[in-house]
């Protein structure tokens, strides 16, 4: 709980002290962490202007719907993450940038990962380096990627980060995803993860320029 506390905290300083985002307006914000229901933590972050609703369903369960600026992540997961086969079903609708993916945090080194199931657009402009790909048996091929943010919100407030991506290459909403073996995966391509944060089945959407977001999301984990 402490822990959990400290992550909520630092999630509403960007707001507080640090330059804004470049890309939307309004101050980044935290809505809701550590809501366990059913054992399972719920994050809901967004930022800027547009209309982002994400709704904690019962046990593993969640909704969202969002359209205009900005951006958003909602999921329900684990606090700490790790490896898990997480299982999970339910319907996917995007326009714009975002993800369905499995999504999470470590620390020491700071990294925000992705494993992406489906999208609509996947990288809108942003400078991605492709590190390999590998397939995991009965459950899908994979491309990986890298990626540098500098200076956004992050768990630990505002912070310039790597970002780890697992692309499927064919898209799929439900299934069966194993983490640890694209954390192996990344290992094996020089991609060190650090210790464990949450780790969630997420929605995300964002605008970027003209290209907005907007759609809607039932998922739910089993
Ligand atoms: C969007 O989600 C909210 C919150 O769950 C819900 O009240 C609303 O009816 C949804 N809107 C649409 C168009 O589905
Ligand atoms: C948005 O697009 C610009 C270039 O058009 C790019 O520099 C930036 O990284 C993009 N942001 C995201 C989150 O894709
Ligand atoms: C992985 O990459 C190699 C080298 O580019 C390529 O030959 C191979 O077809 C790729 N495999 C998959 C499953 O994408």
């Amino acid at each position: 709980m402490y822990s959990l506390l400290i992550l909520a905290a630092s999630f509403l300083l960007p707001a507080a002290l640090a330059a804004p985002v470049a890309e939307v307006s309004g101050e980044p914000q935290m809505i809701q962490i550590d809501k366990r229901q059913g054992g399972y933590t719920w994050s809901f972050w967004q930022e800027g202007s547009g209309s982002h609703n994400c709704q904690n369903g019962q046990g593993g369960s969640y909704t969202a719907n969002w359209s205009g600026g900005g951006g958003f992540v909602c999921g329900k997961g684990w606090s700490p993450g790790g490896n898990r086969a997480v299982k999970y079903s339910g319907t996917y609708k995007p326009t714009g940038p975002g993800y369905l993916s499995l999504y999470g945090w470590t620390k020491n080194p700071l990294v925000e990962y992705y494993i992406v199931e489906s999208y609509d657009i996947l990288a809108p402009g942003e400078p991605w380096t492709k590190k390999g790909n590998f397939t995991i048996d009965g459950e899908g091929a994979y491309d990986v990627y890298t990626s540098q943010r500098v200076n956004k919100p992050s768990i630990v407030g505002t912070a310039t980060f790597t970002q780890y991506w697992s692309v499927r290459q064919e898209k799929r909403v439900g299934g069966t995803i194993s983490t640890g073996k694209h954390f192996d995966a990344w290992n094996k391509l020089g991609m060190r993860l650090g210790q464990q944060d949450y780790m969630i089945l997420a929605t995300e959407g964002f605008a970027n320029g003209t290209k907005t977001a907007s759609g809607s999301s039932a998922l739910s984990l089993s």
